[in-house]
């Protein structure tokens, strides 16, 4: 593996935690954001392992930069944060949207623009979309939207940034994360040929994969059991 630190942007809780940690069990030094730099360094040591916490904010694109400087250079980046709510276009949210559309659109390129003189030789990206983009739920609104923009984002950097990989993955439901562990999933297992959600270290391992596998390039890889079949 490359020189250089995996940067998890979101990395203080669910997928983004897990894919963490996976690579710090493996020796790779990391650094997991949150919004909160204390909450972020505790989070690291609970992780442990060679991994650092700082405090970043997607929804305030301007304060990136300054967040980001401690960062040295990159092999993998990761950028896998998501604020949660509702939104309906029925009685639009805009303070919502635009919180959302500011933090997984701006923010998200943001990052990777100022991290891409930190990339290494034969580093790659990593963005988290959702396939609430394919499959619409009650209140998805912006959710849908945003995700449907990844798939856009993930396009323009493979060909801007070549040779550097970037891909997209696209997770169902998964049922381990801390946002649906306590939620009813029943009429979302039902339609899931695996009979269960997909899990957070079935992303994680896809993750990986994205990451890792020289040939994967503008990639949106979707992980839902075969939910999106019925
Ligand atoms: N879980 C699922 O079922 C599912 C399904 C489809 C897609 N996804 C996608 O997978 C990714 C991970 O989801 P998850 O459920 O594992 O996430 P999660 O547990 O809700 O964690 C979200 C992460 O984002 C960070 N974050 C929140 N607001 C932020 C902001 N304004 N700026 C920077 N960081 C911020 C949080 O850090 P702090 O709280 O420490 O600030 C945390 O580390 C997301 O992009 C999500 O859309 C998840």
């Amino acid at each position: 593996m490359a020189d250089g630190a995996v940067v998890v942007v979101g990395g203080t809780s669910g997928i983004g935690r897990e894919l963490a940690a996976a690579y710090a069990r493996a020796g790779t030094p990391v650094v997991v954001s949150g919004r909160d730099e204390q909450r972020a360094r505790e989070v690291a040591s609970g992780i442990g392992g060679p991994v650092r916490g700082i405090g970043l904010d997607l929804a305030e694109p301007a304060s990136i930069r300054q967040a980001l400087e401690s960062v040295g250079p990159v092999q993998r980046l990761v950028v896998s944060a998501i604020e949660r709510g509702v939104n309906h276009i029925t009685r639009f949210d805009r303070t919502h949207a635009m919180r959302l559309v500011t933090l997984k659109l701006v923010g998200y390129a943001e990052t990777v623009h100022v991290l891409q003189d930190r990339l290494v030789a034969g580093a790659s990206i990593l963005l988290f979309g959702g396939l609430a983009k394919e499959r619409p739920y009650d209140g998805s609104t912006t959710v849908s939207t945003v995700n449907g923009g990844i798939s856009g984002m993930v396009r323009t950097l493979a060909c801007e940034l070549a040779p550097v990989r970037v891909n997209a993955i696209h997770p169902g439901i998964v049922g381990d994360s801390p946002y649906w562990i306590d939620k009813p999933v029943g009429a979302f297992v039902e339609r899931t040929p695996i009979g269960r959600l997909v899990t957070m270290a079935e992303v994680v391992q896809a993750a990986t994969f994205l990451l890792e596998c020289g040939g994967m390039n503008g990639a949106d890889l979707f992980v839902d059991g075969g939910w999106l079949l019925r």
